[in-house]
């Protein structure tokens, strides 16, 4: 959380979103699985979506960084803006969703790591190919990255060697390496046994205090409730609810929030 203090303004006071989500259309076979969703998101937020199974919130989150090309709408992360202006996806658009999602680390509920390169070598993999790291300095920062999340003592294993928890903390660290101005994590805890899934959270935990903006689609309720400056609750392709979790789980204005959560407590 950002720390804002009783009477204090609450974080979307400060006019500095890292991401900008507007009027995000999807369809997908003729079904609007996003009907036009707008979500500002501002740096050292933690926002949690939450919302039953296919109302869209993986692909919301994938159209925040371009894996799937909205219909319409427009995304603004750091200095990049992608409008959906025409149906046509140019080269310039693509080239522009290069560069956008150079300021995105996503993380996903199956890790993917590489599976025949160490956990040091995933770490380093995209720092040395994408921005041309001289390797040893890729290798130091990619060690201070594991020690940070706790795999220090383990990066030169590979990934089929660790439990799940240990390989999502390495495919945090592999997104950390690239310097991203936002996490997405879709779900990154909902294939790890709750103690692992704790191990996850906390480095979540670890990383919003340090002021990491990130966007965390989960279903452990427990958790968005107590690490998230705000919660938005999806339904239907749509964005229904949005607050601070103490207000959307204790008296939330819709119906259909109040029910979802009447189904996961
Ligand atoms: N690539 C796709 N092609 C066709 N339909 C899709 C695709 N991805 C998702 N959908 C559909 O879009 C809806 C929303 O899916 P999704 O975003 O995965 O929901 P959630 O993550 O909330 O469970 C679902 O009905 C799903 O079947
Ligand atoms: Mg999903």
């Amino acid at each position: 959380m950002s720390g804002a203090g009783p009477g204090s303004p609450g974080p979307a006071f400060f006019a500095d979103p890292v991401v900008r989500a507007e009027r995000i259309r999807k369809v997908f076979d003729g079904q609007d699985v996003l009907r036009g969703i707008s979500l500002s998101v501002t740096r050292g937020e933690l926002v949690s979506i939450i919302g039953p199974s296919g109302c869209g919130k993986s692909t919301f989150l994938r159209c925040l960084n371009f894996l799937e090309i909205p219909d319409s709408g427009s995304v603004s992360i750091a200095d990049v803006t992608i409008a959906r202006t025409s149906p046509r996806w140019t080269r310039a658009d693509e080239d522009a969703a290069h560069r956008l999602r150079a300021h995105v680390g996503m993380v996903f509920q199956s890790f993917n790591l590489f599976p025949h390169r160490t956990v040091l070598d995933n770490v380093m993999l995209a720092p040395v190919r994408v921005k041309h790291v001289k390797p040893d300095i890729a290798r130091a920062d990619a060690l201070a990255l594991l020690d940070k999340v706790g795999l220090a003592a383990i990066a030169t294993r590979y990934p089929d060697t660790l439990s799940g928890g240990q390989q999502q903390r390495a495919a945090i660290a592999r997104a950390l390496a690239m310097r991203p101005d936002v996490m997405l994590y879709d779900e990154p805890t909902s294939a790890l046994d709750p103690e692992l899934a704790e191990e996850v959270l906390s480095v979540m935990r670890a990383l919003d205090a340090e002021g990491m903006t990130q966007i965390v689609v989960t279903h452990d309720m427990r958790f968005a409730r107590a690490a998230s400056d705000r919660v938005v609750f999806m339904d239907g392709g749509e964005i229904v609810e949005i607050d601070d979790p103490d207000t959307l789980y204790v008296a939330p204005k819709d119906a259909r929030t109040r029910r979802f959560l009447r189904s996961m407590l």
